[in-house]
């Protein structure tokens, strides 16, 4: 992996491992914040630049992700995403799955719904933080409308085989819907190889820019076939027109779009997709396979309690250490310049392309000699 470090002004300062959160800001995408000041400053008002910088965007994801652009739709989070779709599905009288490894937005979103249409929820447990292939077969029934899953699990890194999943929820005539926001720019996903209905990804985490912009890829011929009901003038087949009293679905994922798209945060992800779509994520994927079981030895070297996945298969980029007090082992951690994220009861390293073995040491070695101070 060529060295990229020089691009990330915050590695002279701090050793970034915090990628399921937050990744470091390349100067290229720091500049993206520059343009659309400038856009303010200069032009004052500039939709159709802002327009066409957002389009950009899109493209750059759809290319991501290997669907025509016109296949995405953006929203602010993954939180609207999945809340539009289940407003848009007709679900009553059948069933919805969703699993115990999924971002917690995801159950909540159903949940809600739930108030609304009569439907069957049924949650997949995990078995040691992961969930078996097999469950897929006995949970998703001939009656199942919708599964949501993750694509790499928040907490523990947990990835799964896209296909395998998509092979048996459509046998069973339902669709699919894959949370990707922890694997989007660290693990390669072609939506139409595997067979995805529906995807959704935010940029914060390994798409290298902030939070505030989502987007969410829907099948055209799907997308089509859905009137939804969380709507706005930008998902409408004559946006310009400004027919107060006519409501006409733009064509594909269009019609999932809502108001005026968050044009700054679309500047960024320009920059940031730019820059992943660059980089190669076959070759980030490749890197990040290396650093993951690098770390997972070096942890079980040092006897720490891992709640990754012990088959390095079933592991994404992060890998997560049991730790009590987790939140106040990220304060220990940095305050040594060690920039990591806590959830629940564990600590997450995860590395992007930018990160070395040595900066795995760094860590875990810090994580070892903090592990006393949270134990309380
Ligand atoms: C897998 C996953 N999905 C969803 C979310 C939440 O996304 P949003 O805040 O955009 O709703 C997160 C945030 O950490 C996440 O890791």
């Amino acid at each position: 992996m060529k060295n990229y470090r020089n691009d990330f002004p915050i590695l002279t300062t701090k050793t970034m491992l915090s990628s399921c959160s937050q990744s470091a800001m390349s100067s290229q995408v720091l500049h993206a914040f520059k343009e659309y000041e400038n856009s303010l400053l200069v032009s004052g008002m500039d939709w159709n630049e802002w327009m066409r910088v957002t389009n950009l965007a899109k493209e750059k994801f759809a290319t991501l992700i290997n669907c025509d652009p016109s296949e995405i739709a953006i929203l602010g989070s993954v939180s609207d995403c999945i809340s539009s779709v289940l407003n848009a599905l007709p679900l009553s009288g059948r069933e919805v799955v969703t699993t115990s490894m999924d971002f917690p937005c995801i159950g909540q979103s159903i949940l809600a719904q739930q108030k609304k249409k009569s439907f069957e929820l049924k949650f997949i447990p995990n078995q040691d933080y992961i969930i078996p292939i097999e469950s897929y077969e006995k949970y998703v029934t001939d009656n199942t409308a919708l599964t949501c899953i993750p694509h790499v699990s928040f907490y523990n890194g947990f990835k799964q085989d896209l296909r395998a999943v998509s092979e048996i929820v459509h046998r069973k005539g339902s669709l699919l819907f894959v949370d990707a926001y922890q694997s989007a720019g660290a693990v390669s996903i072609d939506v139409k190889k595997d067979n995805i209905d529906i995807l959704v990804a935010g940029m914060q985490k390994y798409l290298l820019g902030v939070p505030g912009i989502a987007f969410m890829y829907i099948r055209k011929d799907l997308a089509e076939s859905l009137e939804p009901s969380t709507i706005g003038w930008f998902g409408q087949k004559d946006i310009f027109g400004f027919h107060y009293d006519l409501l006409e679905y733009a064509d594909s994922a269009q019609r999932f779009n809502t108001g005026t798209p968050p044009v700054i945060n679309a500047y960024i992800a320009n920059a940031a997709l730019e820059y992943i779509l660059n980089v190669g994520v076959e070759a980030i994927e490749a890197h990040l396979t290396e650093l993951s079981e690098f770390t997972f030895q070096e942890a079980i070297k040092r006897n720490l309690q891992l709640y990754s996945p012990t088959s390095a298969s079933d592991r994404g980029s992060a890998t997560a250490i049991y730790c009590k007090d987790a939140n106040r082992m990220e304060q220990l951690l940095r305050n040594e310049n060690l920039i990591l994220s806590a959830r629940k009861d564990c600590i997450r390293l995860a590395p992007h392309f930018y990160n070395t073995k040595g900066d795995i040491i760094k860590a875990l070695d810090a994580i070892v000699k903090h592990l006393p101070e949270t134990l309380a």
